[in-house]
């Protein structure tokens, strides 16, 4: 499956992703989790980053759901410059987009009822680097890695 979505002349390719999971409903949700709480285990993750891992991918699969309605989480194993091992975590939809992302990733921040808005701020303090490319209109995409530590 070939894949190139475009949001604010960013492009992303599915091809070059390990995992491609997508989002539809619910139950997906747990899936996505499930999936890449084990590429990251299997690739040598500490289980305190599977578990950060696990929770980054619930909150960016529960806003596709809730807000585009389907869109997909992407997972891939990278190398960093220094060598180091990456886990990137990328979500994307072509749902309405967010109006003012700086408010969004602030935390606080929420067009749903009886939620907190701080599935993004902790998806960006869970995480090592997040970058988040939204268009009204044209949907939301974010990317999201954390180094492999060793102890
Ligand atoms: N994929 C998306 N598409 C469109 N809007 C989004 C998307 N993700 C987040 N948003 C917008 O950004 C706001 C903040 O998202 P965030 O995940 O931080 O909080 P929340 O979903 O409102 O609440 P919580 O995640 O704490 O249950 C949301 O209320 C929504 O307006
Ligand atoms: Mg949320």
């Amino acid at each position: 499956m070939i894949k190139v979505k475009n949001i604010n002349d960013f492009s992303v390719d599915t091809e070059d992703y390990d995992l491609v999971l997508k989002i539809r409903q619910e139950a997906d949700i747990a899936v996505a989790r499930q999936m890449v709480k084990d590429f990251a285990k299997k690739n040598g993750f500490s289980l305190a980053d599977v578990t950060k891992i696990a929770t980054v991918v619930s909150e960016l699969s529960r806003n596709i759901q809730r807000y585009a309605k389907k869109g997909y989480i992407c997972a891939r194993k990278k190398h960093g410059k220094d060598g180091n091992v990456l886990l990137e975590v990328l979500a994307y939809d072509n749902g309405p987009g967010i109006k003012d992302v700086e408010l969004a990733v602030t935390g606080g921040y929420t067009t749903s009822q009886r939620s907190l808005g701080l599935g993004l701020s902790g998806v960006r303090r869970l995480m090592d680097t997040f970058k988040i490319i939204s268009e009204e209109g044209k949907g939301t995409i974010v990317i999201t890695e954390i180094r492999r530590r060793t102890f």
